[in-house]
């Protein structure tokens, strides 16, 4: 099923371990309020945001809202260490670092079980066979619905795979009009400009046929094409903030659901996930899925060029 999720890393705060302030629930009570308006009902976490307290807010949320537990599901993620400053300091996908982690979750969330795990990122040091354990047992415990990954090629995940008996059912990768190669590494295979896209090939390929579903972060261009006053911005990024907000007029929508649209119109099922926390950009997302249908190939090539600045080979 195609949809667009709700990233919840925008909720909570600091990014540092002090606690979070009230304003914080009221915050993540409107986003999540908008989110619903805008259709969306998959909720995208990690232990490490804000330091555990997009979690702790949004259980907040939850406790405050009875029923709507029922009405949602929540995907969280596992495998990121942080410092007490916010820092990334390594990895760690060991099967005691698996099950504490997806614990102090699912007590931040305040709820029996999240519907998807997700893998932040490969860990080098893990052994695969230790994560099919921790996953095993989270889900006989009735803790995790369902695992999927995230930053992963579709060879890695293949590998996994392997030692998993239960699929695969997500890769979270970053995919939008500004990053993307996982487009370009699509029509670069014998020119030499595929040298400046790093994407793992097949990935797409591998996902689509094993119903791995893509979901897409920084699906907004963090607000680069939308609205956003970066500092600087290139020729080709301000021709595509123009294109998006001509086509959004054409289309009867808004930019948002442009720069989402042009993600859901390619085959392979992308699920966009937004991270933002402004309830009116919210619900500027939910027409999505319907530019999606109405967007011609002309116009989704001619982001695409505009975005790349320079035209496909
Ligand atoms: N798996 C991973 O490794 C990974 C990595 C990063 C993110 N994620 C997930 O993906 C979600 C989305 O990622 P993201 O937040 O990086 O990307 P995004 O949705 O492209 O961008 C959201 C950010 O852009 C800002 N923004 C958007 N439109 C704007 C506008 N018109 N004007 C000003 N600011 C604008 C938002 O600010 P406002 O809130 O003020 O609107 C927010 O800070 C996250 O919440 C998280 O759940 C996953």
């Amino acid at each position: 099923m195609q949809e667009l999720i709700y990233g919840c890393m925008g909720l909570g705060g600091s990014w540092s371990d002090e606690p979070h302030a009230g304003e914080h629930v009221d915050e993540a009570a409107a986003a999540v309020s908008a989110a619903l308006d805008a259709g969306i009902t998959l909720f995208d976490h990690a232990d490490i945001y804000r330091s555990g307290k997009s979690e702790a807010v949004f259980g907040e949320v939850l406790a405050a809202s009875p029923g709507l537990r029922d009405r949602i599901r929540l995907q969280t993620k596992c495998g990121i260490r942080l410092n007490e400053r916010g820092l990334q300091t390594h990895y760690d996908l060991s099967r005691e670092a698996i099950l504490e982690r997806v614990n102090e979750s699912l007590k931040r969330l305040r709820t029996d079980y999240v519907d998807i795990l997700l893998l932040h990122r490969p860990d080098p040091l893990a052994d695969p066979a230790e994560v099919a354990s921790a996953v095993g047992q989270l889900m006989v415990e009735g803790k995790v619905r369902q695992l999927g990954v995230s930053n992963m090629s579709g060879a890695q995940i293949e590998a996994l795979q392997d030692r998993l008996e239960t699929p695969v059912v997500a890769n979270q990768l970053e995919m939008s009009l500004l990053k993307r190669a996982w487009l370009e590494s699509q029509v670069l295979v014998n020119h030499a400009e595929h040298l400046d896209y790093s994407f793992p090939h097949g990935t797409l390929e591998y996902c689509t046929r094993n119903g791995v579903t893509l979901q897409a972060y920084g699906s907004l261009a963090r607000g680069l094409y939308t609205g956003a006053e970066p500092d600087s911005q290139t020729p080709a990024e301000a021709a595509t903030a123009a294109l998006v907000a001509e086509l959004a007029g054409e289309y009867g929508s808004s930019g948002e659901s442009v720069l989402l649209g042009w993600l859901m119109r390619h085959p392979a099922g992308i699920a966009p996930v937004i991270g933002t926390v402004n309830p009116r950009r919210i619900r500027a997302c939910a027409d999505a899925a319907r530019v999606a249908k109405a967007m011609s190939r002309a116009d989704w090539y001619k982001l695409w060029v505009t975005a790349r600045g320079s035209n496909i080979p």
